[in-house]
């Protein structure tokens, strides 16, 4: 039942994006200038929202714009109504819409959905995750210098040591392809589906996180803080990869040489 409410979710929250996209709709700023919510991030929450209040009333629900819905139950909906925001916004068609579902603080469900390239992503713990009913695995690439990576950046400049731009140079000095999709989400996926070796990121958020790096797990990847530590979507950074080059790019955004 919990699972049919999680694929509705998706594919309510992804008919708002369908539906706004290339049109008119307005778009504010939130913390920083570039920092965007547009009406249909809005949208697509108010109906994955009512959604699941439809079907249970009592859950705890997570959710980007609206922040906490706060109950005793010990199902939680954690909700990204459009990853990849400044993408819509700007009319390019990589974005998404992301739930992870944690019981008793185990996230145990996650499901993405890019409505544009008709991808839908779906994960279980211990059961596996498909794209489009398909399973999914990692990529079987060992060596860090032969991968294809992707990362993104914070809204506001992280001006720390082994930054974002500090890896970022590092990595691309050693002409390791790393690419920058702008939706933490389908980057997670992506990396699920094997399509990139590694994911790492220093400021994430736990929506943008939730579904996807069970995601990974479940393709057969590692998922970790940046120290190495099990990972928590509760606090910043992560790395995301095929298991292989886990170490090999953990030690380089912790400041280590290629
Ligand atoms: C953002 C995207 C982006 C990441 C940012 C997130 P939003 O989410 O996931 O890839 O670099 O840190 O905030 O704002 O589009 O939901
Ligand atoms: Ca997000
Ligand atoms: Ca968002």
């Amino acid at each position: 039942m919990i699972k049919n409410t999680l694929i509705q979710a998706v594919e309510v929250g992804a008919k708002e994006l369908i539906r706004f996209f290339n049109g008119s709709f307005t778009v504010s700023s939130k913390a920083t200038i570039n920092d965007l919510v547009t009406e249909a991030d809005h949208a697509s929450e108010k109906a994955i929202i009512e959604l699941i209040q439809s079907q249970f009333p009592d859950h705890f629900i997570l959710s980007e714009e609206t922040g906490e819905m706060a109950s005793a139950s010990d199902t939680k909906w954690i909700i990204d109504p459009i990853d990849g925001t400044i993408n819509f916004a700007n009319g390019i068609p990589i974005c998404c819409v992301s739930i992870g579902v944690e019981y008793k603080g185990e996230m145990i469900l996650g499901s993405v959905y890019n409505p544009f390239m008709n991808e839908l992503y779906f994960a279980e713990k211990g059961k596996g995750a498909t794209l489009n009913g398909r399973p999914m695995r990692v990529s079987k690439k060992e060596s860090l210098l032969q991968s294809c990576l992707v990362t993104g950046f914070p809204y506001q400049y992280l001006d720390t040591a082994n930054g974002p731009l500090q890896v970022f140079e590092k990595l691309v000095r050693k002409a390791i392809p790393v690419r920058r999709l702008g939706s933490a989400a389908l980057d997670l996926c992506w990396t699920a589906a094997g399509r990139f070796d590694g994911f790492y990121e220093h400021k994430l958020q736990a929506w943008d996180s939730a579904a996807g790096y069970l995601m990974v797990e479940e393709a057969g990847g590692k998922v970790t803080d940046l120290s190495g530590n099990r990972y928590n979507p509760y606090q910043p950074g992560i790395i995301a990869t095929n298991g292989f080059i886990h170490d090999q790019l953990q030690a380089v955004v912790n400041g280590g040489e290629l």
